[in-house]
C-alpha cells in the first residue's frame, strides 16, 4: 500500500460550536449562547493550542483551504479570528492563494466587523440564507429577515468580498414550487459566486424531528422543487459540480472540493473531524464534542477521541461516499493515490453498478449516470462495508 494522498491537497477546518439560537431543523454541533457569555478567548486559547499539538499531522503539508466553520463563527470578533489566523500562518504552510472561508448567519452582520475579516484574510463568506419567504423563516426559526439576508450580501459585496456562497434549503414546511422558485429566482438576482441548495431533513436530535411541522412536503415533491430548480441554476450560468453545490464558472468551493475528492484535513475545535494519510494508513479521529469538555480537555491532550485506521473495505465505501457525490465523478488513478489499494479493486466493486448502468465509465472517469445520480443513496449502501460487493 502506498499513498501518495500523503503528499496532495490539505484542508483545515476550525469548528466554532456557538450560535445565538438552535433552529429546531440543526443537527450540527452548535450550542446557543448568549453573546456576554461566549467564552472568547479562552476557546480561541484552545484552538491555538490544539493546533500546536497537532502539528506532527501537518508538517511538510501545504494547507490550500480552511473553513471556520459552526454554528456560527460571525459572532467571535474579528480579533478573535485575526488571532487564529495568525497562529495558523505561523504554524502551517499556506499557500498563497489559500482560500479561507468564514460560514456567517445574516443576525450576525455588521459591516466593521466584516471589513475587519476581510483585512484578516478571509476571503470567502458563506451566509446562511434559508429562504428569502418571509413565513418559511419564520417556520425556521431564524433570527433573520430576509431584507437583512438581502443586506447582509450586499454589504458583503460593497465591502470587497467577491466569493460568496449562500446557503438555501428547500422542502421547507408548506413550501410550493412557486416559493422555492423565487427563492433561487433571488439567490441568482444577488450575483454570488455559490450557492449550496439543501433539501430539508428530518435529522435525530432535533426538535423537528420529535415534533415534525404537519406540512412537510413529500419524496415526490420535494424532488417537483428540486428539478425546478436545478433549470433554473442552469438557466443562470451555475453549474452544478456535486449534489447540492452549485457556482458560476471557476468558483467551485476549493475546500469542499477536497472532502469530496477524499483528501486530507485537520479539524480542530469541539467535535470536529480529521481524516490524515501517512505512507501506508489512513486514519479518522474526533475531538470531544462538548465545547467546556474540549477546552478542559486540550491542555491534558485528551481532546482526540477514537482515532481509527481504515480497513479496505472502508477506505473503498468513503472514497466512493464523497467522490460519487461529484457531477463529474473520479479517475480509478485518483482511487489508487487517494486509497493506496489497486485501481482493480475498485473496478471489481463497481462492476455490478456499471453493468446496471448506475454508473458510466468514459475513457478514466467514472460518474453516477442520471438514475445513479437520483438513489444515490440506495447506490452506495452498495457498497457499505461487509456487503458481498467488495
Ligand atoms: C452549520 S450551518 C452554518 C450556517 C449558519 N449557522 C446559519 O445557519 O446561518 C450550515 C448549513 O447547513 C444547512 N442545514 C442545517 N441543518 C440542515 C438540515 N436539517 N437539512 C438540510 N440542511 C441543513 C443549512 O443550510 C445551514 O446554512
Ligand atoms: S444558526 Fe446555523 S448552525 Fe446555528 S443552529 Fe441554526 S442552522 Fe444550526
Amino acid at each position: 500500500m502506498s499513498l501518495q494522498a500523503a503528499q496532495h491537497d490539505f484542508s483545515l477546518y476550525i469548528h466554532l460550536p456557538w450560535c445565538l439560537h438552535k433552529c429546531p431543523y440543526c443537527d450540527f454541533n452548535s450550542h446557543a449562547v448568549e453573546i456576554e457569555a461566549l467564552p472568547e478567548q479562552q476557546y480561541i486559547d484552545s484552538l491555538i493550542l490544539d493546533l500546536q499539538q497537532s502539528q506532527a499531522q501537518f508538517k511538510q503539508r501545504k494547507v490550500k483551504s480552511i473553513f471556520i466553520g459552526g454554528g456560527t463563527p460571525s459572532l467571535f470578533s474579528a480579533t478573535s479570528l485575526d488571532r487564529i489566523l495568525t497562529a495558523c500562518r505561523q504554524l502551517m504552510e499556506l499557500t498563497t492563494d489559500c482560500e479561507i472561508t468564514l460560514e456567517t448567519n445574516p443576525g450576525t452582520f455588521e459591516a466593521q466587523k466584516f471589513a475587519e475579516f476581510l483585512a484578516s484574510g478571509i476571503n470567502r463568506l458563506s451566509i446562511g440564507v434559508q429562504s428569502f419567504d418571509a413565513s418559511l423563516l419564520q417556520k425556521l426559526e431564524r433570527i433573520h429577515s430576509a431584507k437583512e439576508a438581502i443586506v447582509a450580501i450586499e454589504t458583503a459585496q460593497s465591502i470587497g468580498f467577491t466569493n460568496i456562497n449562500i446557503d438555501l434549503m428547500f422542502g421547507l414546511p408548506g413550501q410550493t414550487v412557486e416559493a422555492a422558485k423565487a427563492d433561487i429566482q433571488q439567490a441568482c438576482t444577488q450575483q454570488v459566486s455559490h450557492i449550496s441548495y439543501y433539501q430539508l431533513t428530518l435529522e435525530p436530535n432535533t426538535r423537528f424531528y420529535r415534533y415534525p411541522p404537519e406540512d412537510m412536503p413529500d419524496q415526490d415533491h420535494s424532488w417537483d422543487i428540486q428539478n425546478h430548480g436545478i433549470r433554473q441554476f442552469a438557466q443562470a450560468g451555475y453549474d452544478r459540480y456535486e449534489v447540492s453545490a452549485f457556482a458560476l464558472p471557476n468558483q467551485q468551493c476549493r475546500h469542499n472540493l477536497n472532502y469530496w475528492r477524499f483528501g486530507d484535513y485537520l479539524g480542530i475545535g469541539a467535535g470536529a473531524h480529521s481524516k490524515i494519510s501517512s505512507a501506508s494508513t489512513v486514519t479518522r479521529n474526533q475531538r470531544t464534542r462538548q465545547p467546556d469538555s474540549y477546552m478542559q480537555a486540550v491542555p491534558c491532550k485528551k481532546h482526540v477521541l477514537r482515532s481509527r485506521t481504515l480497513s479496505e473495505d472502508e477506505l473503498v465505501f468513503e472514497f466512493l461516499l464523497n467522490n460519487l457525490r461529484l457531477v463529474d465523478g473520479f479517475s480509478p488513478a485518483a482511487f489508487a493515490a487517494s486509497t493506496g489499494l489497486s485501481e482493480q479493486i475498485l473496478l471489481n466493486a463497481l462492476a455490478p453498478a456499471l453493468e446496471e448502468k448506475l454508473l458510466q465509465r468514459q475513457q478514466q472517469q467514472i460518474r453516477a449516470t442520471e438514475r445513479g445520480y437520483r438513489f444515490l443513496d440506495e447506490l452506495l449502501q452498495r457498497f457499505l462495508p461487509g456487503t458481498q460487493c467488495i
